[in-house]
């Protein structure tokens, strides 16, 4: 079966890639990946601050491992709490190549335009096959207003863009009013491709010990509904190559995202939570999905359930709404 797909101008086997998470943190960790049947692998991100606090220890000559950055804001965390360092990291992708034929997309992740995009040029030597630029932000200042959030972010990817030659996606929330003006404005500061979408991991409250619990809950397929939605307005309006983060699980799940017209579709809770080798579960369930269902190639369904060709997809939209609200039989 033709399973076949191009993403960020890569040509892939089939659409799994493991998404950006612990699971490629080492390299026979990248090796079961590979073994497994990944089609490309997305390495945890190297934040914005951990960068900058690795240039500024530079500057002012203090040694950025001992924890001596009393400039650094009072949040953030010790450089120790990283599974890897800004150098680890561009070692890790050397090592990497060398070890695997898949692939490698390393990720930044950060929200404001700066010396460190820089980084992504040192990623592409070091041997990225492409970025995933991950803009995760909850914009908390009543003064800065959306367009200035989304003007950063787009100067952000040009930034990007313009210190690397290696394809870059963007990884992004669903929270925007604006979400396919932005889409679009990312596809022309020269996005390749879109990642819809982070997941918002929102602590809870201890209410004896007055402290906030954060606990990290993997994912299950309800996920993927939110991201099913936007696949389906953004499919065929930007150039861009798309990719679903967030809930799947199943070969039904890449078939539903493929369908609304995702060319790559990331896995991480789904193989946190079954090991490697549930990728090549997923990928044989597919091709014996498509089989059964006669269908000749996953291209074939690319895009057959998005709202391209919707004349209104607006008022589609309200419709929906209206119609969901009203089906409720109790
Ligand atoms: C333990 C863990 C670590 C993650 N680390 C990163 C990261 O470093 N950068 C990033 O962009 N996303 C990170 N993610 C988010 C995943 O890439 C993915 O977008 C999210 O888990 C939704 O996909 P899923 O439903 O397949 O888990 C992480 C997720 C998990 C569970």
């Amino acid at each position: 079966m033709d399973l076949s797909t191009r993403y960020l101008g890569m040509t892939l086997p089939h659409p799994l890639i493991a998404g950006a998470s612990p699971l490629a943190d080492d390299i026979d960790a990248v090796r079961r990946l590979e073994d497994a049947g990944a089609a490309a692998i997305v390495f945890r991100s190297l934040f914005e601050e951990q960068i900058a606090m690795e240039q500024m220890a530079d500057v002012i000559n203090i040694d950025y491992h001992a924890e001596s950055s009393a400039e650094a804001s009072s949040y953030f965390p010790s450089p120790h709490a990283f599974a890897l360092g800004p150098f680890q990291y561009l070692e890790l992708i050397r090592q990497a190549k060398a070890a695997v034929s898949i692939p490698i997309i390393a990720s930044l992740n950060g929200t404001t335009p700066g010396g460190w995009t820089e980084y992504a040029r040192l990623m592409a030597m070091a041997g990225a096959d492409a970025l995933e630029l991950n803009l995760y932000r909850i914009a908390t200042d009543p003064d800065i207003s959306s367009a200035q959030i989304e003007q950063q972010m787009i100067e952000t990817v040009q930034q990007v863009k313009a210190a690397v030659s290696i394809p870059i996606a963007v990884k992004l929330s669903p929270f925007f009013a604006g979400l396919a003006h932005l889409a679009r404005e990312l596809d022309r500061a020269g996005a390749d491709g879109l990642v819809l979408f982070n997941r918002f991991y929102q602590p809870d409250i201890d209410v004896e010990d007055l402290t906030a619990v954060r606990t990290l809950h993997l994912s299950d397929s309800s996920e993927l509904l939110l991201r099913l939605h936007w696949m389906a307005i953004l499919s065929g309006r930007v150039q861009a190559s798309l990719a679903v983060t967030g809930g799947v699980h199943t070969a039904l799940d890449v078939i539903k995202a493929t369908m609304t017209g995702a060319h790559a579709t990331q896995m991480v809770s789904a193989l946190l939570r079954n090991g490697p080798a549930h990728m090549r579960t997923v990928v044989s369930d597919l091709s014996a999905w498509l089989e059964k269902n006669e269908w000749h190639s996953l291209a074939e369904m690319r895009g057959n359930m998005n709202l391209f060709k919707v004349p209104d997809p607006e008022a589609y939209e309200r419709a929906n709404y209206m119609l969901m609200l009203q089906s409720w039989r109790g």
